[in-house]
């Protein structure tokens, strides 16, 4: 497995982490965004493979497991909250007056917004809940349960084909948790943290740098569907950028590099 290229903490050498690093003139935000351009000349020659939706340059279908688990809890049908879209964009803000527990339903209906299959026509190229930069579905949500009527403390994978939670682990998440959110009060009374990861092969593979962009737009989506959705059903919920990714990549098994955390939220 590979392990991010810089050791945690590493400094620029000016005893900044590497994070946290002002603006400088070979910023590499810019240079990675100046690098993601495209050009007249890319449409002359494609950067990289232009196969249909899913699959890639060879006709193959990309692969869009990460893993396998062993076991799987079926998830319920997504409620019809009765909170209407325009009224839940007015109602919606961040919000950590947790009620300390969620339904499974409610957590059935967060992640069936964030990723769920919308449209299950074409068994090999299941639609989702959110535009996918060639429909290629390079995310994957993971559930941390803290509070969840009947799903066991522990942390999921949430397999939208099947619309079910595959365990990872049943242990104790919340203190791995407290180790990973830097605001440890975002975490009283939360009954879940919904952890965003994306699995950047499967996007580069026919986007190249471009790919970095449309993984993290695409993650804004799917977390809106997620704090839209919580509105609509009466939950409070917040997203979470402050967090030590290598905390919960290591909680999430992921090496940091291929599969890695972009987003979280906490809800209750
Ligand atoms: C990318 C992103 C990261 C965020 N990270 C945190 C966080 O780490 N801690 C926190 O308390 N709020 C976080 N927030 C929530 C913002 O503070 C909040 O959205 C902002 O104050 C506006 O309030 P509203 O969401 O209620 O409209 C984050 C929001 C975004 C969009």
């Amino acid at each position: 497995m590979r392990s991010a290229v810089l050791p945690a903490g590493s400094s620029s050498g000016r005893g900044v982490p590497v994070g946290c690093t002002a603006k400088s003139l070979d910023d590499p935000a810019e240079l990675y965004h100046e690098a993601s351009k495209y050009y007249p000349s890319c449409l002359e020659r494609p950067p990289l493979a232009v196969g249909i939706a899913g699959q890639d340059a060879s006709g193959e279908w990309l692969p869009t497991k990460s893993r396998s688990y062993l076991h799987a809890v079926q998830l319920p049908e997504p409620d019809a909250p009765a909170l209407g879209l325009l009224q839940a964009i007015r109602a919606r803000r961040s919000r950590i007056s947790f009620e300390g527990r969620l339904t499974l339903s409610a957590v059935a209906t967060l992640l069936f917004a964030a990723y769920g299959v919308t449209d299950p026509r074409n068994a090999g190229h299941l639609r989702r809940s959110v535009p996918s930069a060639g429909g290629l579905y390079p995310l994957d949500w993971y559930l941390a349960s803290l509070t969840v009527e009947d799903l066991p403390r522990g942390l999921y994978h949430y397999e939208p084909s099947t619309h079910s939670l595959e365990v990872v682990s049943l242990q104790d998440v919340l203190p791995a948790l407290e180790q990973a959110i830097l605001t440890r009060e975002l975490l009283r009374k939360a009954a879940a943290v919904f952890i965003l990861t994306a699995l950047f092969e499967r996007s580069r593979r026919k986007y190249g740098l471009r790919a970095y962009r449309f993984v993290l737009l695409e993650a804004g989506h799917s977390m809106q569907n997620v704090l839209l959705m919580a509105t609509c059903l009466g939950i409070d919920a917040i997203p979470i950028g402050g967090y030590l990714d290598a905390e919960f990549d290591r909680l999430l098994r992921v090496n940091g590099v291929d599969e890695t955390t972009l987003y979280v939220a906490a809800a209750g």
